[in-house]
């Protein structure tokens, strides 16, 4: 275990963000999606800091994070026609591809031949990408196996002790993960649902595979069925009769836009309006926030299967199973 700072600071400074990462330290940086624990993608050294702050297992690959597309190119032996319609069209954003890599080296992508490449779309990481001259190794700030961090609170409560600094963006404005696309043969395969919808993805390069999780050995534990998990159990139904169900126990629900009474529990909504971006931007906070009160069950429902629907019931279920 790493334990060698005191409390991360938080801060907006970039310079210093800079000087540490150039010196080979981890930086907890704000990205659209969620918060990434990042250092220098090309040295070994640092990129282990990570693995360890994270407690992360190292066949667990990272995903590299570049200022722009021409900054990736130099780390990508080639792109393909859909891959760069993609990139042209949602970076920086929420989008991680799958690419076959060069001089990347293997912890990163834990010996795997292709990388994670994507630009993230938040200023101040876009500001340091740009004053560095290597890429940025960053998987989700959060000890493996855990909800990732939506604002700089979130990082500095669970790695705190384990990393010098956390630049303060707020909190992410899309708060899922992205969403990562490869292409097999040819073909594009969407890997984890995420921050960018299938749906627009769709409509760039035309229909899209889904493999999720599909085998008990994924080649990334990112498709792992159980991950993104709080350390309370989570049951997904209908709300109602779940609350009967488990009457006497200590629960908190966490529902889409309604509010259930009768006996009224402890309640986050995510969006009152129905509104399911900001049911995805809202997500991850209430499960930590009803993960930290003690409850014994956490209740929620099956969120619509459309836009970032999708993606949110796919962290639920994995979040529910255990
Ligand atoms: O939105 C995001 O993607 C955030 C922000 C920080 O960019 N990052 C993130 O990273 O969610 P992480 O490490 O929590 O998830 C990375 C996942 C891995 O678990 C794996 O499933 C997949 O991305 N991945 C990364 N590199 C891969 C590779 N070379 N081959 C296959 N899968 C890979
Ligand atoms: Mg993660």
């Amino acid at each position: 275990m790493q334990e060698n700072f005191k409390m991360a600071k938080i801060g907006t400074d970039i310079l210093e963000a800079a000087r540490l990462l150039r010196s080979g330290e981890t930086v907890a940086v704000p990205t659209e999606t969620v918060y990434g624990l990042a250092a220098n993608a090309l040295d070994e050294a640092a990129v282990l800091k990570i693995f360890k702050a994270k407690n992360r297992p190292t066949f667990d690959p990272l995903i590299v994070h570049s200022a722009s597309l021409d900054h990736a190119k130099p780390y990508i032996k080639f792109i393909p026609d859909q891959a760069k319609i993609l990139a042209e069209a949602i970076w920086p954003g929420p989008l991680t591809l799958l690419l076959e890599k060069k001089g990347i080296p293997d912890l990163v992508t834990s010996g795997l031949p292709k990388v994670g490449i994507r630009v993230p779309n938040h200023p101040l990481t876009l500001s340091l990408l740009g004053m560095l001259d290597f890429p940025l190794a960053a998987p989700s700030a959060n000890p493996f196996g855990y909800v990732s961090p939506t604002t700089a609170e979130h990082v500095q409560v669970q790695l705190g002790t384990r990393i010098p600094y956390i630049l303060d963006g707020g909190a992410s404005t899309i708060g899922l993960e992205s969403t990562i696309v490869g292409f097999e043969d040819g073909k594009p395969t969407i890997y984890r649902l995420g921050g960018k919808k299938t749906e627009e993805i769709e409509r760039l390069i035309g229909p899209v595979q889904l493999k999720l999780n599909t085998s008990s050995n994924p080649t990334a534990p990112g498709m792992l069925k159980t991950h993104y998990a709080p350390s309370v159990q989570l049951r997904i139904g209908d709300i109602p009769q779940l609350l009967s169900e488990n009457k006497g126990k200590r629960v908190g629900v966490i529902s889409f836009q309604l509010r259930y009474d009768h006996p009224r529990p402890d309640q986050q909504i995510l969006s009152p309006s129905g509104d399911l971006d900001e049911a995805a931007r809202h997500l991850f906070g209430a499960l930590r926030q009803m993960d930290s009160r003690g409850y014994e069950l956490i209740i929620t429902e099956k969120f619509p299967d459309t836009g970032l629907g999708k993606a949110i019931n796919d962290r639920l279920t994995r979040a529910s199973i255990r």
